[in-house]
């Protein structure tokens, strides 16, 4: 097909879409379009002044947008447990389920309230939990499901005797690993929805780089020199020259998640510029990420740190 845009986003109506960390980035705009598509969107975020903002925007800009807050910390399991637990209880079958909150290269290792590092428990953790929790939403909605993965994944190792950086912390390998994980996750789920006829549909994505508040709320955190450094030279004079949007950012989720033709298994993003930005389309998997039996190594080692299982 020519280049997806937004006009090419199919009519949403009737769709129960569930997006997280949608209060900011890439997350936000695709609430904001399967909103204007006419989905009914679930702002799935850990800020709940950030989601009624998000929520303003939303019906500032799509008046009629059927769109609600729901709390969920994906660095907390409990929280994770909670919000799957409430929607089980609303039963409303689940048609998109975007696995997009994330952060990026923490300066220090940070630890979740379960003891989880705090990277790969937010990008990768909470949504294996999410994702299983919600497994009978998603099969009786016959779910898109969507995981985010990214660039980095091209240098992510999965260290199966330290998932959690234990020994030595290192911010951006922690950070690949967790969107390597993602991009494996994404692909096994499709593999055992296949096998087992869960009829889901998993599809990867990433935004290339996009301006969102993805630097400034991980490596510059706590790093003011370097933040000013960033605003006075990095921002205005490089960054645009490599990077596009975050409207642009979120077309390839967008497309992941809406797009008839996209198969399960299908991993996009942008594909200009070595991936860093343009339209969206099929892009490369690493060899890592293909090999099936670490995703099935990793998907039991996953499934029995947080006790959860796809049981269908
Ligand atoms: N931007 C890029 O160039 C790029 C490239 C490749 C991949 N990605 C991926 O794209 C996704 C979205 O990132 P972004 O670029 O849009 O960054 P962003 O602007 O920083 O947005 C991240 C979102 O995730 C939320 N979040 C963070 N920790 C959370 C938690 N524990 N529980 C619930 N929500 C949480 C944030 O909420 P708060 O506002 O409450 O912090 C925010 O809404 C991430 O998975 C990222 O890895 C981005």
């Amino acid at each position: 097909m020519a280049f997806f845009t937004t006009d090419d986003i199919p009519d949403q109506t009737g769709k129960l879409a569930v997006v997280t960390g949608s209060t900011g980035g890439t997350g936000f705009e695709t609430a904001l379009e399967l909103a204007r598509k006419g989905a009914e969107v679930v702002i799935a975020a850990r800020n709940s002044m950030k989601g009624d903002d998000a929520m303003r925007r939303i019906r500032r800009a799509v008046p009629a947008a059927t769109v609600r807050f729901e709390a969920l910390d994906l660095a907390s399991q409990a929280s994770v447990a909670a919000f799957a637990d409430r929607l089980l209880a609303q039963g409303r079958p689940v048609d998109i389920l975007v696995n997009n909150a994330g952060v990026m290269a923490l300066p220090k290792r940070e630890v979740t309230v379960d003891g989880f590092e705090m990277q790969f428990a937010t990008n990768y953790l909470g949504h294996f939990a999410l994702a299983a929790r919600l497994l009978p939403l998603l099969k009786a909605g016959q779910a898109r499901v969507v995981q985010l993965s990214s660039i980095a994944h091209r240098r992510g190792r999965i260290q199966f005797d330290d998932l959690n950086y234990a020994r030595r912390y290192k911010a951006w390998p922690v950070y690949a690993q967790s969107k390597l994980a993602m991009l494996m996750f994404g692909l096994e789920l499709d593999r055992r929805s296949a096998a087992h006829g869960w009829g889901l549909t998993s599809v990867v994505a990433h935004p290339g780089y996009a301006r969102t508040g993805l630097i400034g709320n991980g490596p510059l955190t706590g790093r003011p020199v370097s933040r000013a450094l960033m605003g006075l030279l990095y921002r205005p004079l490089i960054e645009p020259l490599i990077s596009h949007s975050q409207q642009a950012g979120a077309l390839p989720i967008l497309m992941a998640a809406t797009e008839p033709t996209v198969k399960g298994g299908a991993y996009l993003g942008a594909t200009r510029m070595n991936e860093l930005k343009g339209s969206p389309g099929p892009v490369k998997a690493e060899p890592q990420a293909l090999d099936t039996a670490a995703a099935a190594q990793l998907w039991d080692i996953t499934g029995r740190m947080l006790g959860v299982r796809f049981a269908a």
